[in-house]
This record gives structure tokens, sequence and C-alpha cells, in this order.
């Protein structure tokens, strides 16, 4: 059976846990040689073995996304092993959680840091790589989140950080087009990872009332699939995926 991403060499941010793990194992299984990056060397290389061992393609590219530096390192690396870029999943994030009257310059600057300008600057760098290729052109799929539309309270960064993805989504879509690059959000809903963790939710599924399902990373993974799997002509530009229980999204019963 021919697999929706084979050979397309894509980069997924903050695939050492959560969302961006399952994005990367789901594009690995479907065919994508998957690079793998976080700032957690240790649960990369159990992210690649994993990936491995079922037959597929990953390299962990351990870097901290929040320097440019490492950033120009990683992708000068990925391209020098797998030689072009078919898509760029800008997944990896922080959430916030202070009044806004207690937030300090340091911790605004932090979450602006990976939220928004890692993204920024990943995909200026894919878009260098995605123009120069041939075929030229690629993909680039930034994770949002709900909180771009309804925000949480005394969440102030996040929510700035999560609308500015859309912004920058739109802009990226439009610039893009000249050198056939795309670019897409998901937005998804409570989803398992280190944020429903630390809320007390280890497992994905039903929770002790209706509203408070929590979906599988794979749940998100699948959109993105179909995001990168399509053909480069058509966008399927916005996604928000969530429990359909969850009432403060969709709310009033
Ligand atoms: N879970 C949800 O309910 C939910 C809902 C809506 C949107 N989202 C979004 O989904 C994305 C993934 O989050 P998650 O929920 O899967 O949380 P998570 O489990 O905490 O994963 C976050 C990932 O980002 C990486 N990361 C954080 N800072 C980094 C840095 N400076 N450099 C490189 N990597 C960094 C982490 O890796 P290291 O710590 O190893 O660096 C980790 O792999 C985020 O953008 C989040 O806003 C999540």
């Amino acid at each position: 059976m021919t697999r929706q991403l084979q050979n397309k060499v894509a980069i997924v941010t903050g695939a050492s846990n959560g969302i961006g793990r399952a994005i990367a194992e789901t594009f690995a299984a479907e065919g994508a040689k998957t690079v793998l990056v976080a700032r957690r060397a240790d649960l990369l290389a159990e992210v690649e073995a994993g990936i491995k061992a079922k037959g597929g393609e990953a390299l962990a590219v351990p870097a901290d996304l929040t320097k440019e530096d490492e950033i120009g390192a990683l992708f000068d690396r990925a391209t020098k092993i797998y030689g072009r870029l078919d898509a760029l999943v800008n997944n990896a994030g922080i959430a916030t959680n202070l009044n806004t009257e207690d937030i300090t310059l340091q911790y605004w600057n932090e979450a602006l840091a990976i939220n928004i300008t890692a993204a920024f600057l990943c995909s200026r760098a894919a878009i260098r790589i995605m123009k120069a290729q041939t075929p030229q052109g690629g993909r680039i799929i930034n994770i949002g989140s709900v909180s771009a539309k309804t925000p949480r309270p005394d969440s102030l960064p996040y929510t700035v950080t999560k609308f500015g993805l859309q912004g920058m989504t739109h802009q990226l879509t439009m610039d893009g087009r000249k050198h056939g690059i795309v670019a897409s959000i998901i937005h998804p809903g409570a989803t398992l990872s280190s944020f429903t963790t630390r809320r007390g939710r280890a497992k994905s599924g039903p929770g002790a009332t209706a509203d408070d399902y929590v979906m599988a990373g794979e749940d998100v993974a699948k959109v993105a699939v179909l995001m990168a799997a399509l053909p480069g002509e058509v966008n399927l530009y916005e996604a928000t995926i969530l429990p359909n229980n969850m009432k403060s999204f969709i709310g009033r019963g």
C-alpha cells in the first residue's frame, strides 16, 4: 500500500513529547523521513529508535529553538542529510498561566521566543530551502490552539502568540504562493501532553465527566498528515480539532 508521505522530508519541532511526538511518529509511519527537534536529546533518541524499530526513517537533532544559531545548524544538518525539505511543522511551544499584572518582561519574552519567534525563524529557514530546491515548494504547518479563538483566563502571552501564529499563517500563505509554499494551521483543543499531565490527566480518552475528554496526539497528527499529503496546489488552510464535548469552546450545553 502506498503511504501518504512516502519519501517526503519533514522537520517536526517539539518532537520529544505530546502532539509533536505523535505527529513525528505518524509522519514516519506514513513514509516521511522525519527530523525530530527539541531540547531533550534523551527523549528524541527514544522517539528516533521507536520509529526505526518500525522500519521508518528518523533523525534526532537536539536544539533549543530560542537560539538562532541552533536553528541554522538544524536546517543545515537536515538538508545535508536528506537533500530537500517538503514539510515543516512548527509545533514546539509552552503554555503560560499568570495574571497580566504579574507578568515580568522576562516571562513575556521567554514565551514569545519559543511560541512565535521560533516559528518565524524556522519558517524563514524552511522558505529559503523550499524556494531554492527542485522541484520547488513545500508546506509549513503551524500548531495554533483553540486559544487563538477562545482564550483561557490569565494566559496573555499564550493567547497573543497563538493569535500571532494565525496571522503568520495568513501571511506565509500569501507570500509563499510565488514559490509553491503552502501554509496551514491546526487549532487543537485539549490533547494529551505535558499541558494536560500538569492538570492531572495522564491518559487520553474520557475523564470523570463528559466535558473532560482529552484527545490523543494521534488525533491531531491525522489532520497534519491530511494537510501534508494534499497536492501542492491545494491547501487545507485551517483546522480546529477538539473534543466534541469541549463546552468551554462551543458552549451552552
Ligand atoms: N496539549 C494541548 O491541549 C494543546 C492544545 C492546543 C495547542 N497546543 C499546542 O501544541 C503544541 C505542542 O504542545 P504539547 O501540548 O504537545 O506540549 P508538550 O508535551 O509540553 O510539548 C511541547 C514540546 O515543545 C518542545 N519545546 C519547548 N520549548 C522548546 C525549545 N526552547 N526548543 C525546542 N523545543 C522546545 C518540548 O521539548 P523539550 O522540552 O524537549 O525542548 C516538547 O517537545 C504547542 O504549540 C501547544 O501550544 C496544545
